[in-house]
C-alpha cells in the first residue's frame, strides 16, 4: 500500500512511518516543517517528502497523486502554545483537515485522522469511550474537535471511507521537549529545575507512541468507516509521580523539583477506554515503566537529536513559558 502520512516528520508521525515502512509500505510524507517537524525524525527511513502544508490544496494535490490512504498526523499539538498564540491552532485543524478531506473525497481515498483523548475534557474517574459526550476545554482540544466532527460529517454526508483514531498521552524518542516527559528529561539529565504546574496530581494515561501507531495501523486497515476508536495506554499515573520515577532514572534527587504557576483551565484527569479497538485485534505492547526507563536512555544516548533544539529558538519559548533561562 502507499500512504500518504500527514505530519510524517513530528514525533508520532515519524514512529509510525518507521513502522510502516518497515512493514513493506511505501510512504509519501507531506509536512510544513514547524518548530515540531524535523526531517532528522526521518533521516533513517526510505520515504518520499513534500515540504507544505496541508491548508494548501496545491501541496495537497501534489502529494496525494497515486496513493491509496492518507492519515492525517498533522497538528499544532502543544496546549500551552494554544493558550498563549492559537491562530495557527485554528489554521491547521480546521482549514488543513477540510483540504485534506476534500481532496481524499474527489479521489475516493480511505482517510485516517489522528485525534486526541482531549476532545472529551477531563474525568474525574473511570474512562472515556468514544460514545461520551465532547467537552474540549483547550484551543488546542477545542480546534482537535472541530477536525473530528468535520471528519465526521464528510463519512455520514458523503459515504466517505474515513476513520477516526483518539490517542491518550504519548511518550517515547523523539518528542519535542516542550511536553511533560522529554522536558523533565533533558532538564534532569543538565541539572536543571524541573516545572511540575500546580499541585502535580493531574492524571494522564501514557501510552507509548509505537502503540499508538500500531494502533493507527491497525484502524486504517479494520476500522469501520465513519466510525471512532480510542486507543489509550496501559498505565495511569500522576505527573509529580512521572517527575520521580524520572528523577531516579537519571540518578538527580528531589531538589530539582519546582511548583510553578498552574496550566490555565488545566484538565485534571485523562482516562481511554480502549475496548473498541481491542475487540478489532490490538493491544498495547508497553508497560509505563519500561518505556519511559527506554525513553530516557534514548534521550541520554541521542545528543545529536536534542542539542541544536537546546540551543536554538526553544530556549526563547522556554525562557517565555518558565520566566527563566535554561543552562547550556
Ligand atoms: P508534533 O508536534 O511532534 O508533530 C506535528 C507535525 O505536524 C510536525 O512535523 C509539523 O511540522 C507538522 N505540521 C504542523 N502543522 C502542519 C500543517 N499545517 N501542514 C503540514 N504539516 C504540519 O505532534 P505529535 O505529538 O507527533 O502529534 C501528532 C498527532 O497526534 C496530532 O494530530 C496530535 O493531535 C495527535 N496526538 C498527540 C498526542 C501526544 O501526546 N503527543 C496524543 C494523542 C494524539
Ligand atoms: P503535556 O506534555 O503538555 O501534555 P497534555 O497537556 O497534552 O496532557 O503535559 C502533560 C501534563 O504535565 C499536564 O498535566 C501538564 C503537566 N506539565 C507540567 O507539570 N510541567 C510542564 O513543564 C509541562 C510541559 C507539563
Amino acid at each position: 500500500m502507499k500512504l500518504l502520512v500527514c505530519g510524517g516528520a513530528g514525533f508520532i508521525g515519524s514512529t509510525f512511518v518507521r513502522q510502516r515502512v518497515e512493514a513493506g509500505d511505501e510512504v509519501v510524507v507531506l509536512d510544513k516543517l514547524t518548530y515540531a517537524g524535523r526531517r532528522e525524525n526521518l533521516q533513517d527511513v526510505e520515504h518520499v517528502f513534500v515540504h507544505g502544508a496541508i491548508e494548501d490544496p496545491e501541496a495537497v494535490a501534489g502529494a496525494m497523486a497515486g496513493v491509496g490512504a492518507v492519515v492525517n498526523f498533522a497538528a499544532e499539538t502543544h496546549v500551552d502554545r494554544s493558550i498563549a498564540e492559537p491562530d495557527a491552532f485554528v489554521r491547521t485543524h480546521a482549514v488543513g483537515t477540510f483540504v485534506l478531506l476534500e481532496a481524499a473525497r474527489e479521489r475516493g481515498l480511505r482517510y485516517l485522522q489522528v485525534s486526541t483523548d482531549e476532545v472529551y475534557g477531563s474525568i474525574e474517574e473511570g474512562s472515556f469511550t468514544e460514545e461520551s459526550p465532547l467537552r474540549p476545554s483547550s484551543p488546542y482540544s477545542a480546534t482537535k474537535t472541530g477536525a473530528d466532527l468535520l471528519v465526521q460529517s464528510y463519512a455520514h454526508t458523503y459515504d466517505m471511507p474515513a476513520v477516526i483514531c483518539r490517542g491518550s498521552n504519548n511518550y517515547g524518542p523523539r518528542q519535542y521537549p516542550e511536553k511533560l516527559i522529554p522536558l523533565i528529561v533533558l532538564n534532569a539529565i543538565h541539572g536543571d529545575p524541573l516545572p511540575v504546574y500546580g499541585d502535580g496530581m493531574q492524571v494522564r494515561n501514557w501510552i507509548h507512541a509505537r502503540d499508538f501507531s500500531s494502533a493507527i495501523a491497525h484502524v486504517l486497515q479494520h476500522g469501520v468507516p465513519g466510525e471512532v476508536y480510542n486507543a489509550g495506554g496501559p498505565d495511569e499515573c500522576p505527573n509529580i509521580d512521572v517527575v520521580r520515577r524520572v528523577i531516579e532514572l537519571t540518578g538527580r534527587d528531589e531538589s530539582l523539583i519546582e511548583y510553578v504557576t498552574d496550566r490555565p483551565g488545566h484538565d485534571r484527569r485523562y482516562s481511554l477506554s480502549s475496548d473498541k479497538v481491542r475487540a478489532l485485534g490490538w493491544e498495547p505492547q508497553v508497560r509505563f515503566d519500561e518505556g519511559l526507563a527506554e525513553t530516557v536512555d534514548w534521550f541520554r544516548d541521542n545528543a545529536w537529536w536534542w542539542e541544536p533544539i537546546r540551543s536554538g529558538a526553544y530556549r526563547e519559548y522556554y525562557a517565555r513559558q518558565y520566566g527563566r533561562e535554561l543552562s547550556a
